[in-house]
This record gives C-alpha cells, structure tokens and sequence, in this order.
C-alpha cells in the first residue's frame, strides 16, 4: 500500500520534531513546516493525505492556513487537525466556524495523536469509497441514458426502471451491497441494444427475423460488455435475463420459474411497467392504472409471483405512482 503523507505545520521546533519521529516510526511519509506559508509551498510539490496544523504560528497562522487549503478544490477533502496549545472554548469556536474536523489539545500524547490521525485517514478513505461510486453510477447512468437515447422514446427508462427495481427489492427485505447490485443492473439492462440497428430499434411494424434475433440477442450482448469489470460483475444476471419469464416463454433463453435470478425478474416487472406506461413505436402509452392492471393480468406466465405481492403493495402504497410520468 502507498506510504500516506502527512503535512505537519507548528512553529515549535521541539513539538515539531517530536510529531514528526512519532508518525515517521509508524511508516507515514512526514512533511514539516514552521508556518502555513511554508506548508504551502509542501503543498505544491506534494498533496498530504492529511494536515496537523498548530492555530498559533508566525508569518501565516493556522487559520488562515486552513483557508487557503480549503479555497483550492483539490484539497477540500484532506483532513485537517487543529492541534492547539490553548484549548480555549472561543478558540474551538472559531475553528468549528471555519469548518475544521477535528482538534488535537497540546500537550499531546502519542496515542491521542496516532488515533485522531488513522480515525481521519479511514473516514477520507470512506468517503473517497462513496464519491467514487457514485461518480461511477453517473456515468454508466450518462452512458445508459446516451443507448436508450437511440430508442428516442425511451426518455427516463433508465431511471424509471431503476427506481421501480430499488422499490420492490426494498419492499421484499433487500439491502446494502445487494440493492447496489440491482441498481447496477437496472440501470444497464439494456446496454446491449448499442448493438441493435436504430432502423431495427424505430421499426414502426413487425419485426422480419434478422431484426428480431438483433433484439433477441441484446441481453447476452449486455453481459459481455460488462463481464471483464469486476465491479458490474454482479449486475450481470439482470443484464442477461430481463426478458426471460416466469413461464419459460421469454428470450433469449427460455429459462423459467427460479432458474431465472432473482435479480432479472425483479427488473423484469420493473421494465415491463415502464415499457407500458411510455409510448412505444408500437404502442401508445398506457395510464399506470392499466398498466398495473395490465401487469396483474398477465403476472401468472410472465412474472414472479413474490416479486408480483411486492409490486402489488408498493402500488397500493402510492410509491409507484410518485416515480411514473
Ligand atoms: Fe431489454
Ligand atoms: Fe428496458
């Protein structure tokens, strides 16, 4: 693992020094400044996982040191620790007005110092986690969005058939990691139809066979796509069987009752209300009344009858209706 850096900023030569022994011995790269100008001009060449910064100190005070960090965007979200030998309330004040997380109290011992440090290391790292995920569902969400767009009526499918999914999966008992799994899922579902001819995708008619095995084949094109990232890994089933049903009817490969995962015939409701509340080249949009209805009629052959209560008390609760157009 990388060595984490650590900016320490204290105009104090011996506290300096005893800082800077204490976090090098536990293997962190350790950067030392006598002021905030001098930890600046650090910050150029190395950017700190985190700042221990004395408030009082000649040339720039900690305050002000903070600031500057803060007003760069990279820099926002290093951690940054107080280190005061005051402790005063108004100083504690001030720095919370400024947005500071935490504050160490001098004189520091060694264990204080090392459990504020990793605390703040984890909770960055945690976070890093979170906005990197999320950065990643918005742009399979923009790359989703930008395939479905060649569908032209498929406006907000993407984000419809995922909320639907995330509503059922909530209302039989899912959570954590395998909610995002189906978030994945739903929002892919259809990634393969890159693959589908638009002539193909606009047909305002029956389909001749060549353009129905393009369609046909949408839902294993999907899952190749994806296959070789770990990450979307367990959004695959969804990928590849949306279209198969409950009765063994549906495509591409005729599974049937629980050999399809559970995972595709929840984001095959889902898909299939979506697809009847929206106007389709070959249908006219139904109301979410007769789609649901339309839904229950055919639940029997073509959906899973536990996914099928699931939507049926989501619907009578409303949820359903607050997400369709
Ligand atoms: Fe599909
Ligand atoms: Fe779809």
């Amino acid at each position: 693992m990388k060595q984490e850096i650590i900016l320490i900023a204290e105009d104090n030569n011996v506290l300096r020094l005893a800082l800077e022994e204490m976090l090098s011995i536990e293997g962190f790269v350790v950067l030392a400044a006598a002021n905030g100008i001098e930890a600046l001009s650090h910050m150029d060449v190395l950017t700190p996982d985190l700042i221990i910064s004395d408030i009082s100190m000649p040339e720039m005070d900690g305050y002000a040191f903070f600031e500057q960090v803060r007003a760069n965007p990279d820099w926002l979200s290093i951690p940054f620790i107080f280190l005061t030998a005051r402790g005063t309330k108004d100083d504690i004040l001030t720095g919370k007005d400024l947005g500071a997380e935490d504050y160490l109290v001098k004189p520091l011992n060694r264990i204080e110092l090392l459990t504020a440090v990793r605390s703040r290391l984890e909770r960055s790292r945690q976070l890093r986690v979170v906005r990197l995920r999320e950065a990643y569902e918005a742009s399979l969400t923009m790359l989703a969005n930008a395939i479905e767009a060649r569908d032209q009526y498929t406006r907000g499918h993407v984000e419809r058939v995922t909320a639907y999914a995330i509503l059922l999966a909530k209302q039989m008992g899912w959570q954590g990691k395998r909610l995002e799994e189906l978030r994945f899922g739903a929002i892919l579902h259809d990634i393969g139809k890159i693959h589908v001819r638009e002539t193909t995708l606009r047909k305002n008619g029956p389909l001749d066979p060549e353009e129905w095995e393009e369609i046909r084949q949408h839902p294993t094109i999907g899952a190749s796509m994806v296959k070789d990232i770990p990450y979307l890994i367990p959004a695959i089933p969804a990928i590849k069987y949306h279209h198969e049903r409950w009765n063994g009817s549906g495509y591409p490969y005729g599974l049937a009752g629980e050999e399809i995962p559970i995972i595709a015939r929840i984001v095959a409701v889902a898909d299939s209300f979506d697809a009847m509340t929206t106007t389709r080249v070959y249908q006219k949009a139904r109301t979410p009344e007769k789609a649901y209805n339309d839904i229950l009629k055919g639940a029997k052959n073509h959906f899973d009858p536990v996914v099928i209560a699931a939507f049926k008390r989501i619907w009578e609760n409303g949820e359903i209706q607050k997400v369709a157009i």
